[in-house]
């Protein structure tokens, strides 16, 4: 038996050319793991109807984690067009795999390191090592929302709060709540996921990000709940910033800062914003972690018109790899990959074309590797 069972889940596009990338490199670290091939994406909507079929949901609880390369989506109408004809006119409705994989199994965090590498020509500077700590199931992506708005919903609304009473007369169909829900729990929890990461690799500091002095409740309570979290962490300083100016202030100084946590939407705009200042989607890894599972891809999707070609950068998902041996507590593994990466990068020899280089896919998983 291995030490570790691994869901090995492709998918589509570019995320099959970066898994044999990560495969590669795998390999030779010789992570003592064995790799199960699992169903998901595009292919399996149009053949079963279901884009996460029960069996890879199955697969998912029978492993320690899973390695997840991207998935193609399209719209309502195009997803039920696809179908295979004896799938048609049933009623069935395309889910996102990637969201429903974070609800069922709990993957409340969202982890996104973005740290520039020397000599990465893409870096906004060369100073940048941030970690967006985010919010993975509640906020105002809790998918809570009307349209119309229901009378109901909108007398208990006028009953109970002032602030309704100039939306009192409007018609239910020009009207649009989406609600933005923040449990005491979700606050709790994340905000210790960012605590324990600064924690464990000495950051100096976590800041909050939200808007407590607009959007007093939710904000509010993230707010509290950090600074009463903040206190069981006396080393590491905590910081309170609102979303649109540490927008402003990731442009002017993005340096001054290293761990970031904030709720669902904030945390999804902040951290691409984050993203674009260490060379984009070429080099964005993420980790979606619950209290006993993980789930690690990188940021992009399957970029269809490169698909299979072995093109595009590998780095995001090598990237990934590396936070997945981090999650596992393989951390000399995951140091010996991530100065592999920094050595070819500040090498620059061997560069995919959003680097301005020529070289393949796997010529850079190839390169990674010599450097291990
Ligand atoms: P995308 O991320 O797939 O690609 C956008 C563009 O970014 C590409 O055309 C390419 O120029 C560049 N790019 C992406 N990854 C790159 C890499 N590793 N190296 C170099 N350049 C890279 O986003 P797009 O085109 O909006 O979506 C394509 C499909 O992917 C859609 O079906 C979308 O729904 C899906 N998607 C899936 C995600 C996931 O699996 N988590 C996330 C985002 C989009
Ligand atoms: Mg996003």
């Amino acid at each position: 038996m291995a030490k570790y069972t691994i869901a090995w889940l492709p998918g589509d596009g570019i995320g099959k050319d970066v898994m044999d990338a990560a495969r590669i490199v795998l390999d030779v670290l010789d992570l003592d793991a064995q790799y199960i091939p699992g169903d998901v994406g595009w292919e399996f909507w149009c053949t079963e109807g279901d884009a996460l079929p029960p069996r890879t949901i199955e697969l998912l609880k029978s492993t320690d984690c899973c390695l997840f390369g991207a998935i193609t989506s399209k719209p309502k109408e195009e997803a039920a067009r696809e179908l295979a004809p004896e799938l048609q006119g049933k009623g069935l409705v395309y889910f996102s795999p990637i969201v429903r994989i974070r609800q069922l199994l709990d993957l409340y965090t969202n982890m996104r390191p973005c740290k520039a590498y020397p000599g990465n020509p893409l870096n906004y500077r060369d100073d940048v090592d941030l970690v967006v700590v985010r919010e993975n199931t509640e906020g105002l992506y809790s998918g809570v929302e009307f349209y119309p708005l229901p009378g109901e919903v909108r007398n208990a609304l006028v009953k109970n709060h002032p602030k309704m009473a100039r939306f009192a007369e409007v018609p239910a169909d020009e009207i649009a709540i989406s609600c933005r829900i923040f449990t005491r729990r979700g606050c709790r929890r994340i905000v210790r996921q960012a605590f324990d990461y600064a924690e464990r690799f000495s950051r100096p500091s976590v800041t909050v990000v939200e808007k407590p002095n607009v959007i007093r409740e939710t904000s509010g309570m993230m707010i509290r709940e950090a600074r009463d979290i903040a206190k069981e962490y006396p080393g590491i300083e905590l910081w309170e910033t609102n979303v649109d100016a540490m927008a402003m202030w990731l442009v002017k100084n993005p340096q001054d800062y290293s761990v970031l946590v904030s709720s669902n939407m904030f945390g999804d705009i902040i951290s691409d914003l984050c993203a674009q200042l260490v060379g984009g989607l070429g080099f964005a890894s993420s980790a979606n972690i619950g209290d006993n599972y993980a789930l690690f891809e990188p940021t992009h999707g399957s970029a269809p018109k490169y698909a299979g070609q072995h093109k595009v950068n590998p780095m995001a998902m090598l990237l990934t790899v590396k936070l997945m041996l981090d999650w596992l507590g393989e951390v000399d593994l995951a140091e010996r990959l991530e100065n592999a990466i920094a050595a070819v990068i500040a090498e620059g020899q061997v560069r995919t074309y959003d680097m301005g280089g020529t070289s393949s896919t796997l010529e850079v998983a190839e390169e990674v590797v010599r450097k291990l």
